[in-house]
This record gives C-alpha cells, structure tokens and sequence, in this order.
C-alpha cells in the first residue's frame, strides 16, 4: 500500500461480543462478522478494527488477556479468523487486531509465574512492591480504589491500572519487551494489517511517588515512551504495509506530534479524548451534565490545527466501545425525525474534520443509548465499580441511574440491531445484555431500505473522502468559533475551499451576515430558511478560494 492510502482510509470497530452471534448462545462471534463483511463493504469502509478476540477471561471483556497467541473459544477459532482476513481482502477491506500490551490478564502465565515467587524470572515482567503500611502509593486505578493490590502469597502490592485482574506490565524489563514484540510479530505474519494499541502512552512508569490527585503524572506519557514506542515500531510493523492507531489517555497536542510524525517512526495516527471530556461535571466523568457546545469546539479545533501545523496524524471519532451513543449524547434521540437530523450532521461535521475516521458498529444508523431502567441490567466492570461508588457516596438509586444512563460504557454496547426480529436478529437465544427497546424502529434492514437514512450519510461521506482529496489533506480553519450554536470550518487545498456548517441546537441558527452563500453544495442535511439553518441542519459548500 502507498503511504498515503491508510490516510484516505475510514475505521470501521467491531464490538465482536455484541456484533453478530452465529452459535445461539447470546455473544457475538468471529463467524458472524464474516456473514456481514458485504454490509461492510456496501458501506465502503477501508479498515475493520476488531476489538481484542484472544483468550482472556473476560473481566474487561477482552482487554485483560491471559494468551496472546490464542482466539478465545467464545469467538471462534484460528481457523475462523484465517477466513475472516480471507474474505475480508477478498472484498478489499484490512483487518486490525486490537492489542493490549500496558497490562495482562492476572491469569496470563506470566502472571502467575510471577506471583508464585519474588525470585521468579518472570516476577519483574510487573511492578510488584513491597510496602508496610499500606499500598506503596496513593495512586487510583482508572476503574476506581487504589491502584495497588496486595497478594497474599508473597506478601507484596502489584500494580494494576485498570481492573484488579489487569497487572501493569514492566516495560523497563527487556524481556517484557522482547516477548511483546514477539507476539506483534507473530499477528504480523499471520496476515493481519493493522494494530489498534491499548492505552499505549501508560506503558513507560516514572517515579512511584504519592501524588496529589489520581498519579497519572507518573505514567502518561511517561519518560521512556517515546523511545519504547520507536524501539517497537523498528522491531515490528515499521518497515512493513501496516496501518497503526495508538490510544492515549489523558494525553497531550505536542506528545501526540511525536507519537505520530512519520520521521519520528513511532506510530500512524492516535486517538485522544479530551473532546469526549465535554460532559463532566468539574472534569467528573460520574455526573450527569449537559455538553458544552463551546469547549466541544475549541478542544476538537485545537488538536484539528495543533496535529495538521505539527505533521502528525489525529483519528477522530465521537463513538466507541467506551463511550456513549453519540447521537444521544450530542444530538438527540428524543424524537425520529430529529435522531435522524442530528445523527448525519453529527456525521458530517466529524468526516470532514482532518484526520482517519472511525465508525463505531451501529453509528451508521444512528442507534442511541439503550437507557436502561434498572442497575441489573449493566454488565461492565467499570459502571458496576462506578455504581457501588455512588452509593457508598450517598446517592440514591435513581440519580445513580441517570448518570449510568449518560455515561456507562454498557451505552454503546448493546447488540448490533440487525433487524426487527427478536433481539434484532443478533442472536437466536439470550443475549448477554439487553437489547435497545428501540430496534424495531432504528435498525440496519429498515436503514437499507430507506434511501434518506443515516447509513446513505455515511456511504456518501466515506465515498467522498475516497474521491476528493480536500477532505483528506486540506488545511483547516475554524470559523465563527464564538456562535452559540453553530459549528463552522472550511479545509483548503490546491485552490480549492469547501465549508462546513452546522447547527448543532434543537433551535433554528441564525447564519451570520457575512457568511458564504454562493457555492456548489458538495452535502446537504437541512434547508436555510430567512437566513436561518433549521434545527441540527448542516451542510457542505465548495466556495471560490480567497
Ligand atoms: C482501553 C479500552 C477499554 C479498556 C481499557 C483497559 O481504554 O478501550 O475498553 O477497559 O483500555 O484495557
């Protein structure tokens, strides 16, 4: 592939458990993507991004892996993503393996060798640490509690990030390094085309020393990261036809350049957060808080201008599996008419933007939150660890709810509504969480059939991006960053200026005296009416360069 191809590229991510079950027993499988691959391919994807299928217990739904070189039976065998990659290049679309090398499942062998002895080989794959009174630190684990855990064999605290199954792997340790690039190499030539990296900017821990908030001070962006990153990209994918996407926490514009100029040889592109940020209350993601349309701006534009000026490369995206249904989130799902609206100018305004797209599965028909009604119904470890917090905080069971409602990851993790057969044809039997009530209305059969649905929004913004080079290497500019309810930017390139604009309110938007009006409309999702675009209308005008 030429270097620039991957830049033209659109993401589609796969939630394998919640895509498509082929067996009957309620969770998604390898085989069931398969069986989709032309839906896939109508929609005109490039990627196909699986989120991690090898063996793990399943506490963090695949990312606390206990073998990397394993398929977990639950999704299928080897055998099953061999075809999977086959026929998937067959139909021209590539497959990234998503890969969690920041931590292992407490069940991996190396774990468990480690933990057994302090003079295990393996004990310094971890960051074990002796302590006597209390954990070593103060730091907190990103799914709640201190983020030590004591182990009664060898009576000493180990780190874990995340959940408590998840140990922090040590970087610092050669070997640790060596047996990960081992395992990237074996998926290398395997076939895959791509690798979606794990919470990559933790892997380098600096000083372990209390901190006065949470202690990612300590290891985002750590002091080694970008020379473990080179040393990886060298030893792996670096010299090969590969596309690479590293996901960075809490992470900042100048570490991200780095991360991703392609004379630094580090990695393609990065996805950061800080613009899904924009409903915390007080930087809280456990409250229930209106977005801020102003901050949604200004963060999304300055990672927009700061990564185009810098040479690096943005993934940008409003959904996936840790994040709610944006439609819900920054559009509405209150009525159909306005799903619809919102959900293709929420689409437009972000294919436009600069950078690799991501689709995340159901996003192409505007699926919502599921707005679940009972705690009982929420399966993932960081909402239910998030839920016992709340309580023990004094809250009561409904405002708990309503802040699970607009937060938890279970959001977008709901099964893929295919149809409006029972369970929206995701599975013959019980599906391991509910499904949205809505799928008899917002589903892919209905979607299809529909020639002004969201899912013929998003064939047409993945199809222009592949037929005008605008929209991949124009510059951008912000424009009327001050309105209240617009979104306005232009992206330039060879004498070419197309404009985008969008009324991100449920109120018609007053369009500004001096705005652009003469052009050819390259989209169009909404009508001007008086000098005002209606309720989430927006649209894209190609207009004479200045
Ligand atoms: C990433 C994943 C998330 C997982 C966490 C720990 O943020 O996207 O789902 O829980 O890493 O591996």
């Amino acid at each position: 592939m030429k270097e620039q191809d991957w830049k033209k590229s659109v993401v589609y991510q796969i939630y394998p458990k919640s895509f498509n079950d082929t067996t009957g027993n309620g969770e998604g499988d390898l085989r069931g993507i398969i069986d989709k691959l032309d839906y896939l391919q109508f929609l005109g994807v490039d990627y196909l991004w699986l989120t991690p299928i090898y063996d793990s217990p399943m506490n963090d739904n695949g990312y606390d892996i206990s073998n990397y070189y394993e398929i977990n039976e639950q999704f299928g065998t080897k055998a099953d993503l061999r075809e999977l990659l086959d026929a998937a290049h067959t139909r021209g679309l590539k497959v990234i393996l998503d890969i969690v090398i920041n931590h292992t499942s407490t069940e991996h062998e190396w774990f468990k060798a480690a933990r057994q002895s302090k003079e295990s080989p393996y004990r310094d794959y971890y960051f074990f640490k002796n302590s006597q009174d209390g954990p070593p630190t103060n730091w907190m684990s990103k799914f709640g509690g201190n983020a030590w855990q004591f182990d009664d064999q060898t009576e000493e605290y180990y780190l874990h990030l995340f959940d408590v199954t998840q140990a922090d792997l040590n970087w610092n340790n050669e070997n640790v390094r060596k047996a990960l690039y081992k395992i990237l190499n074996y998926w290398i030539d395997f076939g895959v085309d791509g690798f979606r990296f794990d919470v990559i900017n933790l892997i380098s821990k600096g000083a372990f020393e209390d901190s006065e908030a949470i202690g990612k001070e300590f290891y985002t962006d750590g002091p080694r990261v970008h020379e473990y990153i080179h040393e990886m990209n060298r030893k792996t994918f670096g010299d090969k036809d590969f596309m690479t996407v590293g996901e960075m926490s809490s992470t900042t514009i100048d570490h991200c350049i780095q991360y991703t100029q392609p004379e630094r040889q580090e990695l393609h592109s990065v996805f950061n957060f800080h613009h899904l940020k924009v409903d915390y209350k007080d930087g809280e993601k456990w409250t229930n808080q209106k977005f801020d349309l102003q901050q949604l701006k200004t963060i999304l534009m300055d990672w927009q201008t700061g990564i185009y000026e810098g040479g690096g490369w943005n993934a940008i995206f409003w959904c996936n599996h840790d994040q709610p249904r944006v439609v819900s989130r920054f559009g509405t799902d209150l009525d159909e008419a306005m799903r619809k609206q919102s959900a293709k100018t929420l689409a437009i305004v972000l294919h436009l933007l600069q950078g690799t797209p991501y689709i995340y599965q159901g996003e192409e028909i505007g699926m919502t939150d599921p707005h679940f009604t009972s705690i009982a119904q929420y399966r993932d470890v960081e909402s239910l660890n998030a839920y016992h917090s709340l309580k023990s905080q004094g809250y009561d069971e409904q405002e708990i709810l309503t802040i699970l409602g607009q937060k938890s990851r279970d959001n977008s993790r709901t099964p893929m509504q295919w149809s409006a057969d029972t369970h929206a044809g995701f599975t013959t039997g019980t599906p391991w969480i509910d499904v949205s009530p809505n799928y008899e209305t917002i589903n892919v059969e209905a979607a299809l059939e529909d020639q002004n649905s969201i899912f013929y929004m998003y064939k047409q913004l993945i199809a222009l991006r592949h037929t005008h080079d605008i929209v991949t290497y124009g510059n951008i500019v912000p424009r009327y960053m001050g309105h209240e309810q617009l979104f306005v930017y232009e992206r330039n390139y060879e004498g070419q200026t197309w404009l985008v604009v969008a009324n991100m309110t449920n109120e018609p938007a007053k369009l500004p005296e001096d705005i652009e009006r003469e052009g050819d409309i390259i989209i169009e999702n909404g009508t001007v009416t008086g000098g005002y675009l209606e309720p989430y209308g927006a649209y894209v005008l190609s207009i004479e360069s200045k």
